[in-house]
């Protein structure tokens, strides 16, 4: 028998048991946890939870009441929409209990210090679920550019095909500046992360541009709050402006794209479209001696290395496999949860950071403030440096 099964398991709650609520299910999977308490608004979602999680769990109508019922806890996920991460999470800190809050940490970068302060008042783990740093392809990239093989990295360029935007990010909140702040943080934070963590640097200046270019055409509208995601999810959907009951509300774009001035020197840039066919990220890191190129970003995509001067040469010059995550980021969020619960449980070393976390929320917030005020640059904000020294 191993350590871990030797041990009790963690107490866990999950506040927010909408579609990615799920990611908890890998605590449970693995043997090290129990999740004994729910808390969200919607009945419907309460059902839901004991059909996922068991019939004996208590439920609560949101976490206060959760926090006021007695309930001995560990550690909870916070699964809910990203405008209610701050107040959530800040008072799970507060009352001792050590926090899975999933990306992005927060809308605003007010809320994103004041959760990193918490932490580092309350002494309260505090972990954000950026999985992307657990994504093979990721990992494999990282790999290329910790051993030198393409030199010192100068440029990363990501572009993002969010193939499934129309029903991922316009039928429900995702849709409203109110509750996400726009889709270059909701959806961006994934990749202003790796971005950082593959240049080995944080942004200190950024540029955005981006527009509501097909999504606002569409008049058909749907206030989705009593279903979840899936009910809705198909890819009959297409093309995009066939799509049917979107959001009451949309005002946030479904184009953009950012500019970064990294600390270090490196320049970077994103792009995001929520209407393409095809759903995946193409990133390259260019560096002094070479640049690299991911092809699919799943189980079976490939890592392509350019290191000797030539013309067009589709093949590069030496082709790395992508190994795991089949179909998406299962795979990550199985290794993010592990992640959390050493974490939780012996204060183990993290890869994903929340002050990385913080520093992506910085970023794309700059850069959203930036797009929709004719794209002037923006400064970005560091984070405390005696907070982060406390986390
Ligand atoms: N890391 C990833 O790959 C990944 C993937 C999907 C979603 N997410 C993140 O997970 C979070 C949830 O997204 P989702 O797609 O599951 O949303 P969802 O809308 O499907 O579910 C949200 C749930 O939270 C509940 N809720 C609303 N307000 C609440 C409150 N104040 N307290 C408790 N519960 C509340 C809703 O009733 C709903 O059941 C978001 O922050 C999103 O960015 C991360």
């Amino acid at each position: 028998m191993t350590k871990q099964e030797t041990r009790r398991p963690l107490q866990l709650a999950v506040i927010g048991v909408g579609a990615r609520s799920e990611i908890a299910s890998h605590a449970v999977a693995s043997g090290a946890g129990e999740i004994v308490a729910v808390a969200d608004p919607s009945t419907a979602a309460l059902e839901r939870a004991k059909e996922m999680f068991g019939a004996g769990i208590r439920t609560f109508a949101g976490h206060r009441d959760l926090l006021a019922g007695d309930v001995p806890l560990d550690a909870a996920f916070v699964t809910s929409p990203d405008h209610t991460h701050a107040e959530i999470a800040i008072d799970l800190l507060h009352a001792g209990i050590a926090v899975y809050l999933e990306k992005p940490l927060a809308i605003s970068l007010v809320d994103a210090d004041a959760i990193l302060a918490a932490a580092a008042e309350s002494g309260s783990k505090l972990y954000v679920g950026h999985n992307m740093r657990h994504m093979a392809v990721v990992r494999l990239m990282r790999e290329i550019i910790k051993r030198g093989d393409i030199g010192e990295v100068k440029a990363v360029w990501c572009r993002h095909f969010v193939g499934n935007g129309g029903d991922y990010y316009f039928k429900d909140w995702h849709a409203e500046r109110a509750k996400s702040n726009g889709l270059l943080l909701q959806k961006g934070a994934h990749d202003i992360d790796i971005i950082h963590w593959l240049a080995g640097g944080y942004s200190t200046l950024v540029t955005g541009m981006g527009d509501l270019t097909v999504y606002g055409d569409i008049d058909d509208r749907r206030d989705n709050s009593d279903r979840t995601m899936p009910d809705w999810f198909s890819f009959a959907n297409w093309p995009p402006l066939s799509q049917t009951e979107l959001n009451p509300v949309i005002d946030v774009e479904d184009l953009s794209m950012v500019s970064m001035r990294l600390d270090n020197g490196v320049l970077a840039s994103y792009q995001q479209c929520h209407f393409t066919p095809d759903y995946w990220r193409n990133y390259t890191v260019i560096g002094t001696e070479g640049r690299l190129e991911n092809f699919g970003d799943t189980d079976g995509g490939i890592v392509r290395v350019w290191n000797r001067r030539t013309g067009y040469d589709a093949d590069g010059d030496v082709e790395y496999r992508v190994r795991g995550d089949a179909g998406g980021h299962g795979d990550a969020d199985q290794l993010t949860v592990g992640e959390f619960v050493d974490f939780v449980r012996d204060g183990a070393h993290t890869e994903t950071s929340a002050v990385a976390a913080r520093n992506a929320v910085a970023t794309a917030v700059a850069a959203t403030e930036s797009l929709r005020d004719g794209s002037r640059p923006r400064r970005v904000s560091a984070v405390d440096e005696r907070v982060a020294a406390r986390l």
